[in-house]
């Protein structure tokens, strides 16, 4: 396992699914984690998770909507541990489960507001200080003996939907498309400032969000499975595993990637 001591890792979306199997996973490989998320108690409730193994962790309460309020989260991150190495951007909702006719401007402008502006403004915060600091930790064999003028990793939690077409989920598919493209390019612009940033793409996974997919209809749960050659759901730690890879430092060649967690589903 990867260990990240003396790393400080701030996951949004991390009151819940899979940012709070992230956040604990994280925690458990040494790192000090801020738990941000628009929901208090659940968030102070991942924070209480973590305390009790012995591990670091702080609430923060931010609704990353908000560019104000990432922005201010970000610096209570470094008022707090000094630095701010791991930028997980997962926080997002499902929206309205309904064809395109079905959805409204304000179905529309909200799932922008919160899956693309979360990540838009959660990479413009964590950037901005990871450009301030230097490389912490363990370096890559490439890099022994050279100075790096700063350095960081950061996760964005798309979905398959982003890498295929979602029928009843137009604006959900479109905003994790986005996060795609918003993943590459960000990837491109500080690969030379040494920042890694790269994309999941999970498949349905057990979560709140899932559950609430399930009770649109009857037989929903079924007919999902029946997509994923796996035939299960994936767990919120199979997704936090592959993001702490694309984090560790093992990983050092790899920037710009969407990878999909899907129990086989592209892959036909
Ligand atoms: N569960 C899945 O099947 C699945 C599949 C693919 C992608 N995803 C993506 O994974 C991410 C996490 O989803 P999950 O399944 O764990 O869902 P979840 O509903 O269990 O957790 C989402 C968390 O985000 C928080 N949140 C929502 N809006 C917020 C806001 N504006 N500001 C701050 N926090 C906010 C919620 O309070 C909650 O704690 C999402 O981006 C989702 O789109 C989930």
């Amino acid at each position: 396992m990867a260990d990240f001591t003396n790393q400080v890792a701030f996951v949004t979306g991390a009151g819940s699914g899979i940012g709070r199997a992230t956040a604990v996973a994280f925690a458990n490989a040494g790192a000090r984690v801020v738990v941000a998320d628009i929901n208090d108690a659940s968030g102070r409730d991942t924070v209480e998770q973590i305390q009790k193994s012995g591990g670091d962790a702080l609430f923060i309460a931010c609704n990353v909507a908000e560019s104000a309020q990432i922005n201010a989260a970000v610096h209570q991150t470094v008022a707090t541990y000094g630095r701010l190495d791991i930028g997980i951007n997962n926080a997002g909702i499902g929206g309205k489960f309904g064809r395109l006719l079905d959805q409204t401007p304000e179905d529309f402008n909200q799932m922008m507001a919160v899956n693309i502006g979360g990540v838009f403004y959660g990479m413009q915060a964590q950037i901005r200080q990871m450009l301030t600091q230097k490389e912490n930790g363990h370096q890559s064999e490439n890099n022994v003996g050279k100075v790096r003028p700063a350095g960081g990793r950061i996760v964005n939690v798309s979905s398959i939907a982003g890498v295929r077409g979602m029928p009843m989920g137009a604006p959900y598919s479109a905003s994790k498309h986005a996060v795609i493209g918003l993943t590459k390019t960000a990837a491109l612009e500080y690969v030379r400032q040494n920042i890694r940033i790269n994309a999941v793409c999970p498949v349905y996974t057990h979560s709140t969000m899932v559950d609430e997919l399930i009770s649109t209809a009857p037989g929903m749960e079924e007919r999902m499975r029946k997509m994923i050659p796996m035939g299960r759901f994936g767990q919120p730690d199979e997704i936090a595993q592959a993001i702490l890879w694309l984090c560790s430092d093992g990983n050092a060649f790899f920037t710009g990637q969407a990878i999909q967690l899907d129990g086989g589903m592209t892959a036909g």
